[in-house]
């Protein structure tokens, strides 16, 4: 049953838990005893929006595919989104033209607009029921100084292709001095579209494993928890590549970002999709079951820092109940996406020197066109056909400033690899002290422990050791969950992975 949507005035401090509105109203088939198949043409590892789409083209292309997924269905990010189907992508044109070029920025656009219009008639003909409903898009600011990056933003969208001009006026209650508008976008409930892809894969053929989560690559073999599969093709869709190979891990920033929604004041949602180019806030309508409602996201951070995710969630009700007509909060959930050093996703052989191995990754807060845009890019090369973005998005691209951008990201990995084990060497407390609903990274004679004390007063301790490359892991108050600020990775206080690149769990825990 659905959470009911009376939910928690957004005024309020105190706020539900953590459940995200898509995951709570699509209830999934479960495939978690479907066997893992000896052999597949196609192994695509993670079933989000990526992975299924590619899984779907290449099923329908004649393919024997096998979809490994460690957890659920699209539960992972795609299933923890704000699900805008829009080629609008905050203020990217600009900046991509810029970096680019224009023919660049066009090859772009026109892969966004075409994923939303393959959703748009591929969930008509399929009779997908996923709320799928067009919709203007807008970046706005309220500050005179960026008024005119956004008058240039128009412009390079328009040259881009795609029907976007500057707006003076928004209808949204912010003191708006300016927007760039896309028309005839769109946004959908991601899950209920994700649920039918995967029945879609499953009738053209395909198998669906859950609770299959991948371990490591061994030549063409996929080793997982649940067995091993000998596949001729392999496509890594785990939203953070999960094989270490590549460098992925260094070219790629995890920013998390919150979301909150539930009944809109006086019944009327916002009728655009509106996203603050300054601050990022971010909002949508929705109506669940006759019940219009405001989907508000934003209080982004970079994943594993030191910050009160708490008050984050607070202050974004407070912003969404001001401007957005939030009435009450009813769910409430977070996730992080990945982002590329130069702003184009990285979709293509894993490594310049790999035939049988693919990746798809880096939508930058932007998957649900660029997932989908990515299912065509793989499917298409694997099947031997060209695409046009093709060239553009191949992930063993590499250019001055993107090589400025890794060493720049890697050294904040750095400040947060050696600069977290210096400040928790000298943290030497005492895990009696600890009180209920705290947590802390603590030596505990010559290690150290990540220590969680739940409400219930029972202490939780683990290695404070990420098992991707050994970053620190540091405490999420919201999620309850310890997450690794280095390239993402979470895990539940009880160590196990909540969300990779790791795929082993925490060191159970001394003490
Ligand atoms: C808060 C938020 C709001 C957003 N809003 C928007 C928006 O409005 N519009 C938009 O276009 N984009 C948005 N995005 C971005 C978008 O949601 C993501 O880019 C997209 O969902 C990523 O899809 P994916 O398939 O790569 O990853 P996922 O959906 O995470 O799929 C990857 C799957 O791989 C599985 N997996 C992981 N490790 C393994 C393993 N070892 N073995 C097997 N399976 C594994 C995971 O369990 C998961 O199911 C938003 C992102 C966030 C965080
Ligand atoms: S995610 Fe890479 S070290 Fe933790």
């Amino acid at each position: 049953m659905p959470r009911s949507l009376q939910g928690y005035p957004a005024r309020m401090t105190t706020l539900p838990e953590p459940l995200s509105l898509w995951v709570d109203t699509a209830p999934a088939p479960d495939r978690t005893a479907v066997p893992v198949p000896e052999e597949a043409d196609v192994a695509v590892l993670g079933a989000g929006i990526a992975g299924l789409t590619t899984a779907l083209l290449l099923a329908r292309g004649g393919r024997s595919v096998v979809v490994l997924e460690a957890e659920r269905v699209a539960a992972g990010v795609s299933g923890h989104t704000t699900a805008k189907v829009s080629a609008q992508h905050g203020a990217k044109y600009a900046e991509l033209t810029s970096r680019h070029g224009a023919e660049a920025a066009k090859t772009y656009a026109a892969a966004q607009a075409a994923a939303c219009e393959w959703i748009a008639t591929t969930s008509a003909e399929l009779g997908i029921d996923c709320g799928f409903t067009r919709a203007d898009s807008y970046v706005y600011t309220t500050r005179e100084n960026t008024v005119d990056s956004l008058k240039e933003e128009a412009d390079a969208a328009a040259a881009a292709g795609l029907p976007a001009s500057f707006a003076e006026e928004i209808a949204l209650d912010v003191p708006a001095l300016g927007a760039v508008r896309t028309t005839g976008q769109a946004h959908f409930h991601p899950r209920r579209w994700l649920l039918g892809l995967a029945a879609e894969v499953e009738r053209a053929g395909g198998t669906i494993v859950e609770h299959a989560r991948a371990t490591a690559l061994n030549g063409q073999t996929v080793r997982t928890s649940r067995g091993d599969v000998v596949a001729g093709e392999v496509v890594v869709a785990t939203h953070y590549p999960v094989l270490d190979r590549g460098l992925y891990f260094a070219r790629l920033e995890p920013i998390r970002d919150l979301v909150v929604a539930g009944p809109a004041a006086g019944n009327a949602a916002p009728s655009g999709m509106f996203l603050d180019a300054d601050t990022h806030h971010s909002v949508r309508g929705y109506t669940e079951e006759g019940t219009p409602m405001v989907i508000a996201g934003g209080e982004h951070y970079r994943v594993g820092a030191h910050v009160n995710v708490e008050r984050r969630y607070q202050r974004l009700a407070g912003w969404a109940d001001a401007h957005a007509g939030l009435h009450r909060v009813t769910h409430r959930w977070s996730a992080h996406d990945v982002s590329t050093v130069d702003g184009l996703p990285y979709v293509g052989r894993y490594l310049p020197g790999t035939a049988n191995l693919w990746v798809a990754t880096g939508f930058g807060q932007w998957g649900m066109t660029g997932g989908t845009a990515a299912g065509h890019v793989l499917a298409a090369r694997i099947l031997g056909e060209p695409h046009p973005a093709a060239d553009l998005f191949d992930p063993n691209r590499f250019d001055a400033k993107s090589v400025l951008g890794v060493a720049q990201d890697n050294l904040t990995v750095a400040r947060y690899l050696v600069g977290d084990h210096v400040a928790a060497l000298w943290r030497a407390e005492k895990l009696d002290d600890l009180a209920p609903g705290d947590a802390e990274v603590v030596r505990v004679g010559g290690e150290l422990v990540a220590a969680h004390r739940d409400e219930a007063g029972q202490l939780h301790t683990v290695g404070a050791h990420c098992t991707h490359l050994g970053c620190l892991v540091s405490f999420n108050d919201a999620e309850k969950t310890w997450d690794c600020p280095c390239h993402g990775s979470r895990f539940g206080v009880d160590g196990e992975v909540v969300q990779g690149p790791a795929v082993r769990p925490l060191r159970r825990g001394p003490a």
